[in-house]
């Protein structure tokens, strides 16, 4: 025993020995900060200026002398991006990098379940960190403004609370992996034309109590170690040079001590930059989805023009060393961090955490007489119409397109999990996007059908009129101008006659499912006609799988929109975005209705959703009981704390979404009728009552005000609401605020 101490003792003191003789930068017993400074200080000029722009397209250069590693980025937000070549968008044709793709980010805001953006963010971390990448580009958390942003379905919906909820989870899961998450794009990115041109005109208000809560969180929550600034401008200046956005908000009120990383092509200048921009720069001279110039590396703005900045007098290193600390702590943090984790890539555990945050995020629309779910026990004839049925939705949409290791389909799914308990038949209904490509990965699927509209409606509805029942699935896909970076929706209707087709189907069998696959509301001119509608999503490698899951009922879908869908479009309440006179110019987009976005909105003009935010049914029924506050005042540093009794009615396990807004009575400012402050999704057995509370305090209660710049809450009357959405209340109680 005596010896075996003295051995413990002498391999101790050989390890501390060792680690002494390391330079600081390189001993991770060191505080973090000590290592930064070590490591900033042995650093020339070159080298500092080496490390805060590309060298490629998805990386940066380390310091070879002293060992410091290559960063190396990928997209993000919801698959691990393959390979490009060193220079070019193309594919570098790896046989290795083929991933799991999760859920497009609204289907995991929309399971409105915390415990998912973990599991999805530690998922993706970890396919991540097997990749040996050191940021993930993403999450997204810009509000969805207008359902015509061709970008929606890469962010978490309409609501601030709900994304900040969901977004933080998601980083924390990420950075367990020693993986950076760059929450992105900050800020205010809420359309994509005219992306790097259009300048946001908004009142501090309307910025600080919608646009900027998810990224707060993000940051001063999820300890986000990355973020990437947007290509749009706001007060004139572009969003990676921007001093209010970058020094007053980020650096200086929520003390962000990583590295703001640009969106690829976003940084336009030297000067501004080194002052008030970003820290890393990337992309330059690229438009971020296609085109790019080759070997520019040296030339970018925060390259060699700095440099000879700083070799001419003009600057002294201070904002370098600034920004090269904030690299160093990235570095440290995930590259340099001797003890993270290796990794994992399409694991079972993988596809089963895509296929469960899926199946919690399909939103069950309608439901009328009980259609769904499907009735197997009767050995159905099922009838399958659409494009979005077969169609692979992973390749598309800009850069979060994907190249997967499986994507299961709609048909395929359904087909596998109905197999001999029924007759699964498919006709094609409409011809959309026959594409399949992007940036060199192709779906492999031959899509072209040259029939007319009306030929294929007609078969459709020939194959429908004698089935037990129709599925129709489709939607949009990732193609221009439906779901896709860089450019935005023209409509809200469903493009390629799909309208036409639904209500054909409908007229010839009343056993009608019709499956919107979207990241965006779309117009459904024919809900009258169809007696159930899911909300699907861009749902990943296990889509089909999930869907089947929820279709035939194995898994009762428990999904809340995380943003409202308007009858039409001029319910949203959003201007159209201007038209640009030059080329060259920039222009003024206004938020001209202010707090007034998705609900808040739809509340204060008082237009009716067709399926308002939060909601979403169930194969069960929930019954509110009476909420009760325990004090009908709250004082200065008080709490309320809010119980009710929810109890499943239904005859089987379901989950659902208890809702509190907090609407303020009397205010010296406009404020919305009621806004979201806390959530819980709750799953009972059928019959089972429990007790849930949520605590109410100040920060529920407070509105930002501007002329003060601070959260306020204001004395006076309030009103707790507990609702299953922004339409269906149940209950309100009041209280004051003394
Ligand atoms: C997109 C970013 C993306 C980057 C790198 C840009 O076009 O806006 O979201 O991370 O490209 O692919």
């Amino acid at each position: 025993m005596k010896r075996f101490y003295v051995t413990m003792a002498f391999t101790v003191a050989a390890f501390a020995f060792a680690a002494a003789q390391l330079p600081a930068y390189r001993n991770a017993s060191l505080p973090l900060e000590e290592r930064v400074e070590d490591a900033l200080s042995r650093m020339t000029l070159q080298e500092k200026i080496g490390v805060i722009h590309a060298q490629s397209k998805f990386s940066s250069a380390g310091v070879p002398r002293l060992g410091i590693p290559e960063l190396w980025m990928t997209d993000g937000p919801h698959g691990i991006r393959p390979e490009v070549l060193w220079d070019e968008w193309d594919q570098a044709g790896w046989t290795n990098d083929s991933c799991m793709a999760f859920p497009a980010l609204t289907a995991l805001a929309a399971t409105w379940n915390p415990d998912m953006a973990l599991l999805y963010g530690r998922s993706i971390g970890e396919e991540a960190r097997y990749r040996k990448k050191d940021v993930l580009l993403g999450p997204g958390v810009n509000i969805y403004r207008t359902p015509l942003n061709g970008r929606n379905f890469e962010y978490m919906g309409e609501d601030p609370y709900l994304a900040s909820r969901m977004v933080v989870p998601y980083i924390k899961g990420v950075q367990q992996n020693g993986v950076a998450a760059c929450v992105k794009h900050y800020a205010l990115n809420n359309e994509e034309t005219l992306r790097h041109q259009y300048n946001v005109v908004v009142d501090d208000r309307t910025l600080y109590e919608i646009y900027l809560p998810a990224f707060k969180a993000a940051v001063t929550e999820g300890g986000a170690w990355a973020i990437m600034p947007a290509y749009n401008l706001y007060r004139n200046e572009h969003a990676a040079q921007n001093k209010r956005l970058l020094n007053d908000i980020l650096r200086g009120e929520w003390q962000f001590d990583g590295v703001a990383i640009s969106d690829w092509g976003a940084v336009h200048d030297t000067r501004s930059s080194i002052t008030q921009g970003v820290d890393m720069e990337f992309g330059t001279w690229t438009d971020g989805l296609s085109m790019g110039k080759t070997n520019a590396y040296d030339a970018y703005y925060l390259a060699q023009p700095y440099m000879e900045l700083i070799e001419k007098g003009e600057y002294t290193t201070r904002e370098l060393d600034d920004k090269v600390r904030r690299v160093l702590r990235l570095a440290l943090r995930t590259a340099m961090d001797a003890g993270k984790p290796l990794g994992s890539m399409n694991s079972p555990e993988h596809a089963e955490a895509a296929r469960r945050i899926a199946g919690e995020g399909i939103v069950l629309l309608k439901n009328d007489g009980g259609v769904l779910p499907v009735d197997l026990s009767r050995k159905p004839t099922i009838v399958v119409v659409g494009e979005n049925a077969v169609k692979m939705m992973t390749v598309g949409g800009g850069s979060s397109s994907l190249k997967v290791r499986y994507e299961i389909s709609p048909l395929d799914g359904l087909r596998k999990q109905v197999s001999t308990q029924g007759t699964v038949k498919y006709v094609r209904g409409y011809v959309g996007d026959v594409g399949g490509s992007y940036n060199g990965v192709q779906s492999g699927q031959d899509l072209n059908d040259s029939r007319t509209a009306d030929e294929l409606i007609a078969e459709a509805v020939e194959a429908a009129r004698s089935a037990d029942y129709v599925i129709f699935v489709g939607g949009l896909n990732k193609s221009e101008h439906q779901d896709c970076e860089g450019a935005d929706r023209t409509e809200l209707g469903l493009p390629y006659a799909q309208d036409r087709l639904i209500s054909a189907l409908a007229k010839v069998n009343p056993r009608m499912v019709v499956v919107n696959i979207s990241g965006n509301a779309v117009a459904m001119p024919w809900i009258n006609q169809v007696p159930a509608v899911l909300q699907g999503w861009y749902l990943g490698s296990e889509a089909g799988n999930a869907l089947a899951d929820v279709l035939i009922g194995k898994v009762n879908p428990s999904g809340r929109l995380p943003f409202t869908f308007p009858v039409k479009l001029e319910d949203a309440g959003i201007a159209p975005m201007p038209q640009l006179q030059h080329p060259a110019d920039t222009v003024d987009v206004v938020y001209e209705e202010g707090l007034f976005v998705g609900y808040r909105g739809m509340d204060k003009r008082r237009v009716k959703a067709l399926f308002p935010f939060g909601h979403g049914l169930s194969y069960t029924t929930f019954a509110y009981g009476k909420p009760v506050l325990d004090k009908k005042k709250m004082t200065a540093d008080d709490t309320l704390t809010l119980t009710l009794t929810l109890t499943n009615t239904g005859t089987r396990e379901g989950e659902e979404v208890v809702q509190l807004y907090i609407g303020d009575k009397k205010s010296s400012l406009p404020r919305p009728a009621k806004e979201l402050k806390a959530f819980r999704k709750v799953k009972l057995a059928a019959g089972e009552s429990r007790e849930i509370s949520f605590t109410i305090d100040r920060a529920a209660l407070s509105y930002f005000d501007d002329n003060a710049h601070r959260w306020v809450a204001e004395p006076g009357a309030f009103e707790a609401i507990i609702a299953a959405s922004a339409d269906d209340v149940k209950a309100k109680v009041p209280f004051t605020l003394e």
